[in-house]
């Protein structure tokens, strides 16, 4: 531990209790100083405010403001503060609101020096780790936002979203989140196999008191390393989720990860837009027949009118040569160079998705799992390529 002291405040309305914890602190040979005291949590919040501590003791049941109250505001406006509650309430729901509230450690009145001393030396610990590993990680990661977009369903956007996310945890070694967007009808987990403990409509409910080391606990772990937030289970739940909470967990996993890679569902929506503002890169899917065509044109005009043009790469899906269109004449009537092709193999996607297995670890000698890997490996170098070089479909068979 650090060799500076504890700086403690203690807010309590029972003038004994305030005498009796400060007689309690001057057992422990110097290493906790009392900053202050204050009778009430509005007093309380003001002198937090002047003296800066490192740990606040907390009382639940003051007059002017309670302790819950006071210690929300407290936790929310100085992040580095441990607030420790003291109550003699001892049942399970205080203990939750507690927690709820932000305070990191519960006591129950009446405890002794030794509780009162190790709880404060601990919480005191944890924050400074805590302090420290956000700082590093905030140093080391800077996090880059993809969202897997298209104008026309079915074009394969879950498909490259899943595969990218995991083969860029497995090849780059890097931390991933794979974020299910399309809220209604969302398949990312049950591509993915995943056991869903929680999705973004939990963590959404619960989003006033999630920080940014909290959220890990609303994510779930595939067994390639990325991690993992699912849409509701119910289609219903859609319409509890906005613009604003998805600004507010981008913003949560923003130096978390080197990489959220979003899934959409094909429309301009609110929720859409706001993963596409957010975005640093938009790979736009689409695959060869007329009405993906026709759809992905209608929406590159759009996106160029919401200036979206800087971000997008047209990723081609199920490419295949005996469509009848090929990919210059692709690339001519859309506008845009593909940034990378993905040739159709119905056997290797559907049973990896059928086994929830990406094919990006079940069949990596694929050509299918080689492009999608490419494509990871282009997302991950950064590589603004040179300009697009003109391609024939069937180019896409000899890499
Ligand atoms: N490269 C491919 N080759 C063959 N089939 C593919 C390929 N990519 C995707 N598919 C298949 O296309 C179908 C749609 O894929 P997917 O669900 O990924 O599309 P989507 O764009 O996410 O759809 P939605 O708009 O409904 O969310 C699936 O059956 C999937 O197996
Ligand atoms: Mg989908």
């Amino acid at each position: 531990m650090d060799e500076a002291k504890i700086k403690v405040v203690i807010i309590d309305d029972s003038y004994d209790t305030v005498n009796n914890v400060k007689r309690l602190l001057e057992l422990c040979d110097g290493q906790i100083e009392v900053a202050g005291t204050a009778f009430g949590g509005k007093e309380g919040i003001k002198l937090c405010q002047k003296v800066k501590p490192d740990i606040v003791l907390m009382d639940i049941n003051m007059p002017d403001m309670d302790g819950l109250a006071a210690t929300n505001i407290l936790t929310c406006s100085i992040p580095d503060l441990g607030v420790i509650i003291m109550s003699v309430q001892s049942e399970k729901e205080y203990l939750k609101k507690a927690m709820f509230s932000g305070a990191r450690e519960y006591l129950v009145k009446p405890f002794s020096a030794d509780e009162l001393i190790s709880s404060i030396i601990q919480t005191y610990e944890i924050q400074n780790k805590r302090k420290h590993n956000f700082k590093l990680l905030n140093q080391v990661i800077q996090t880059k936002v993809i969202t897997v977009f298209s104008t026309k369903g079915g074009v394969g956007k879950t498909t490259i979203a899943t595969n990218l996310a995991v083969a860029l945890a497995r090849n780059t070694k890097k931390r991933v989140c794979l974020l299910d967007l399309d809220l209604q009808f969302g398949d990312v987990a049950v591509m993915m196999n995943l056991s869903v403990k929680n999705t973004i409509y939990d963590l959404v409910k619960d989003l006033n008191n999630v920080d940014s080391d909290l959220v890990n606990d609303y994510l779930c772990t595939h067994f390639s390393g990325v991690s993992v937030l699912p849409a509701p289970l119910k289609p219903e739940y859609a319409e509890f989720i906005d613009s604003k909470h998805i600004e507010k967990i981008l913003a949560l996993l923003n130096g978390h990860f080197h990489y959220v890679i979003i899934d959409v569902p094909a429309n301009f929506q609110d929720v859409v837009l706001t993963s596409l503002d957010n975005s640093e890169k938009i790979l736009v899917v689409s695959t060869l027949d007329l009405p993906a065509i026709k759809n992905i044109r209608v929406g590159l005009n759009l996106m160029e009118n919401l200036r979206y043009k800087e971000k997008i790469q047209v990723i081609l899906n199920k490419a295949n040569e005996q469509y009848g269109v090929n990919c210059s004449e692709f690339e001519e009537t859309v506008g845009y160079p593909v940034w990378v092709i993905i040739p159709e193999d119905s056997n290797t996607v559907i049973t990896s998705a059928n086994k929830g297995i990406p094919f990006v670890m079940s069949r990596v000698d694929t050509r299918v799992a080689r492009s999608v890997i490419r494509l990871a490996g282009k997302i991950h170098d950064n590589n603004l390529e040179p300009a697009a070089e003109k391609r024939s479909l069937w180019k896409i068979f000899q890499f």
